[in-house]
């Protein structure tokens, strides 16, 4: 039966029904120099690497007639991808409070290398490549994206910074998970016995000076905005001048890299001039679609999509990101790679990680961690009551309670209905 048959519904308060924001349906089912920037491999890698490029060579033996320097070119890539992403899961998971420190550190480090780009046109490219090396060691192992969403209730800075970085840490998270993923389709016959099908792959996966890359381009991604609007805020009206500034936006970023870093990998400015177009050809600025699009720019545009779909922005109303997600898979299919859309899933949940919902135990909570084997059946906290008050909070884990999912819950209405909200949502994921 279906998570949200209307049978299972328990009582609510007429305030909660007010909160339902959207159905839960079953059809959700269905050039830096990159030498520059290169962390020292260690001996322990190597051997990953070694092991995994023999692992992966292995099931590409049928290929003995196709082109053999491109056949060793992708071995050697994705070994050496599949050994970072082991040594970045090896990494210790943190704990909440060593999660929120990070990032707390971050916001300011992020404002800094991006007001530098635009005051003194110095990328610091070093330190950004430590920078982002670290949100990779922080949100990769424990795909704890949670705090994501909260930094940008609470954090208190511009706008334009917080969306930034929520855009980063999702690309990393994304460029990760669809490395593992397309490491499980690599070793499938009819992917293994078919070159064409290895390349395409092979461009889903991401070393860690990739992912590097790809942080740079996310954190570069909307910088014109920070020329045009210093002090931009989610409440900002565009006056109709502005919003052709809006409107060009992703061009104008691209032309001030060019023009004030023309070192810059190209890989990175072309994803910056595409991170508003979509697969099926219908963004913007060219409606550019299939080859014409960048390496970095399907995840940076799928980013860019969930985090202004489903968090207060300037530009558009926002969506419960369970609803947002579902439009994604369905009526917006077409605009994404369903790849990509598999690995956010795994990475966040059918019902995204962050998000709000009432369970059939009458209580309101947030999911907080998810379990890519049952990504229907997330660990939730219980918070609220149907009558909009604290309670002691509870946490469930899914796939062990026989608890389902009502409805969702806009976070914006929980914020208007819940005496001190904001101090509840800090208590509920620390
Ligand atoms: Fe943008
Ligand atoms: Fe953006």
């Amino acid at each position: 039966m279906d998570e949200t048959s209307k049978t299972n519904e328990p009582e609510v308060d007429h305030k909660v029904s007010n909160l339902v924001g959207g159905e839960l349906g079953d059809e959700q089912e269905k050039k830096i120099d990159v030498s520059t920037l290169k962390v020292p491999v260690s001996s322990k890698v190597q051997a990953r690497q070694t092991e995994i490029a023999d692992k992966i060579r292995g099931s590409l033996r049928s290929l003995s007639n196709a082109d053999v320097i491109t056949r060793d070119k992708v071995i050697e890539h994705v070994g050496q991808a599949l050994a970072d992403i082991d040594d970045i899961e090896s990494k210790p998971e943190l704990d909440a409070t060593a999660m929120d420190e990070t990032l707390d550190r971050a916001i300011p480090k992020l404002q800094m290398y991006m007001d530098d780009v635009i005051r003194t046109q110095s990328l610091h490219k070093d330190l950004m490549a430590m920078f982002i090396g670290d949100l990779i060691d922080t949100t990769g192992p424990n795909r704890d994206t949670t705090k994501l969403f909260l930094n940008i209730e609470y954090s208190g800075v511009n706008f334009l910074t917080n969306h930034t970085l929520n855009v980063m840490l999702l690309s990393i998270s994304l460029g990760i998970e669809l490395s593992k993923l397309m490491e499980k389709k690599l070793t499938l016959p009819e992917i293994s016995s078919d070159l064409k099908k290895i390349l395409i792959c092979n461009r889903k996966i991401f070393t860690r000076n990739e992912l590097i890359d790809l942080g740079i381009a996310a954190l570069l991604h909307d910088i014109h905005y920070r020329i045009t609007f210093p002090e931009l805020s989610k409440d900002k009206k565009f006056t109709l001048k502005e919003e052709s500034v809006v409107e060009r936006h992703a061009a104008e970023s691209y032309h001030y890299l060019k023009q004030h870093f023309p070192g810059l990998d190209y890989e990175i400015v072309r994803s910056v001039y595409q991170h508003h177009e979509y697969l099926d050809g219908t963004g913007t600025p060219n409606g550019v679609s299939g080859r014409m699009i960048a390496r970095y720019s399907p995840i940076l545009s799928f980013a860019d999509h969930y985090i202004l779909g489903a968090t207060e922005n300037p530009f558009q109303q926002i969506l419960h990101p369970n609803k947002l997600l579902q439009n994604m898979m369905t009526k917006d299919r077409n605009k994404f790679d369903d790849d990509i859309l598999l690995a956010f899933i795994r990475g966040a949940g059918i019902y995204p990680i962050g998000s709000w919902y009432v369970f059939s135990n009458a209580t309101i909570g947030v999911v907080t961690k998810i379990h890519p084997d049952a990504v229907k059946k997330p660990t939730i906290r219980c918070v609220v009551n149907s009558k909009m008050q604290a309670i002691p909070i509870q946490e469930i884990d899914m796939r062990y309670e026989d608890i389902k999912v009502m409805a969702p819950v806009s976070v914006l209405k929980l914020k208007e209905l819940v005496p001190d909200f904001h101090k509840l949502l800090i208590k509920a994921v620390a």
